[in-house]
């Protein structure tokens, strides 16, 4: 909770740091990555800072924290914080971590706002941050725990033991721990963080979803490959594993996290994909038939071709195990002339004539144009908006509306 004169500061204050957030967060990387070119080379994506998209998300974050904190002085907004948390801890963050951002960001503020800084500002603006940060520091504590790692210590060898091609721009891993000890527990819907190194020498990290427990002891995640090199530079990572990684080969690989789960309810659920975002949903599929859930369970997904449908088959397979499930795959190109199955359409998804059950629960991941389309269908459908939940495959750009 925020003392009441910082409130007010905060307050009067917030409009200028929000004009001037993005300068804010572009020189606190730069002095950050400077003191600690570590941090660059084997923390944070380079990517997003190449693209700029981590900055807006970070600068996002806190300002809708702050604006959250004077709005409702009494509450916290818990969503925001729980997707941080568990990125956060996929990437193995430390509490004696958040010291060192603070220094950098602070340092950036009093050079970006100048004499607006004045001593009353910089204590307001300091009680806001040390609100998020041991907010968060206690959720990634509480998570740590959960999956029995001393804090920061999230990393275990995995062997991959098989790759299969399931499209020309997706591949599949099974992964093992390479220590023969137990694979960790997961819930369907989490992700991992797998951390490669590059030929410049850089670990960089990013994060697959699992998409099934094909046995106790192995994990399957499918990568995508992005950029195609010429008009989008190739992604780093993605690249690095379609190039050279193959059964035999070992993977630096995290506990698993996230918080797009399926939670135990028996409610009617809706799980909405596209691309290569069906991944969290063939694992939450798969839980459903192993849970025996009497259903209704809607599958909806949008593709460019059935060709490019990452693990089409076991999509459609899945969905045909549950009790009571249907499929309803929308492709660009027209879906008609290569199969002739039902409940595929051609075009962008429409859920005029898809049935929805009241109360369903709604889960999405996919492009965020693609997500805001459902999701506005869905509440024209009468879904309630606490029942839609979402996974962005990115800095999430929509933590600030949160
Ligand atoms: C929770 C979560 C789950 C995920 N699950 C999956 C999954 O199951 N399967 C999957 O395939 N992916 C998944 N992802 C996405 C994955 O983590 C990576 O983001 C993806 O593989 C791309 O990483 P990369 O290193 O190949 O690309 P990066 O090198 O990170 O590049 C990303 C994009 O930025 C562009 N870019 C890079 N440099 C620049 C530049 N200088 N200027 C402009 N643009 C640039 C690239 O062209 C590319 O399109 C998930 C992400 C999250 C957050
Ligand atoms: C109060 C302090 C902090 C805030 C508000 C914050 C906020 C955020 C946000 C909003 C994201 C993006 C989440 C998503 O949508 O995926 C993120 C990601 C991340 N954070 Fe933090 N963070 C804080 C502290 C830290 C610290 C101390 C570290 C460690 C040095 C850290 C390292 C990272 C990394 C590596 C990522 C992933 C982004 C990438 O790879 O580019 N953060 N953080």
């Amino acid at each position: 909770m925020l003392t009441e004169p910082s409130a007010l500061v905060v307050r009067a204050t917030l409009p200028a740091v929000g004009a001037a957030i993005e300068d804010i967060t572009g020189l606190f990387y730069e002095k950050l990555f400077a003191a600690h070119p570590e941090l660059l080379r084997d923390l944070f994506n380079r990517g997003n800072q190449a693209a700029g998209s981590q900055r807006q998300a970070l600068a996002g974050s806190i300002a809708a924290f702050a604006t959250y904190l004077v709005d409702h002085p009494d509450e916290r907004p818990d969503a925001m914080l729980r997707r941080i948390a568990h990125k956060h801890a996929s990437l193995g963050v430390r509490a004696e971590q958040y010291p060192v951002v603070h220094q950098h960001l602070f340092a950036a503020i009093a050079e970006v706002l100048g004499d607006a800084v004045t001593p009353e500002v910089a204590a307001a603006w300091d009680e806001v941050y040390w609100l998020m940060a041991n907010a968060l520091i206690a959720s990634e504590k509480r998570l740590y725990a959960e999956q029995d790692v001393t804090e920061g210590d999230v990393w275990r060898e995995w062997e991959v033991v098989d790759r299969t091609e399931e499209t020309p721009e997706v591949a599949s891993f099974r992964l093992r721990p390479a220590d023969g000890r137990p694979a960790p527990a997961f819930r369907a819907g989490q992700y991992v963080s797998v951390q490669v190194q590059l030929a410049d020498g850089a670990r960089q990290i990013r994060q697959y979803s699992l998409t099934g427990a094909p046995d106790a002891a192995t994990r399957s995640i499918a990568v995508k490959r992005v950029g195609d090199g010429a008009a989008t530079p190739e992604g780093e990572v993605s690249a690095h594993l379609h190039a050279r990684v193959h059964a035999g080969d070992r993977l630096r690989v995290s506990a698993p996290y996230g918080d797009l789960v399926l939670d135990s309810a028996e409610a009617p659920l809706l799980l909405a994909s596209a691309g290569i975002g069906c991944t969290p949903m063939l694992a939450m599929l798969e839980q459903l038939h192993a849970d025996g859930h009497p259903g209704p369970v809607t599958v909806v997904h949008a593709d460019r071709s059935p060709d490019t449908h990452a693990l089409h088959g076991h999509h459609e397979a899945l969905t045909g195990k549950l009790a009571d499930a249907s499929a309803h795959f929308w492709y660009e190109s027209d879906a008609s002339s290569e199969t002739t199955a039902s409940g595929y359409r051609t075009g962008r998804v429409d859920l005029k004539d898809v049935p929805v059950a009241a109360g369903t629960r709604a889960y999405l991941c996919g492009p965020l144009p693609f997500m805001r389309a459902v999701r506005e269908q869905l509440l024209g459908k009468g879904v309630a908006a606490a029942d839609i939940h979402y996974e962005v495959f990115g800095p999430d750009l929509w933590l600030a509306r949160a």
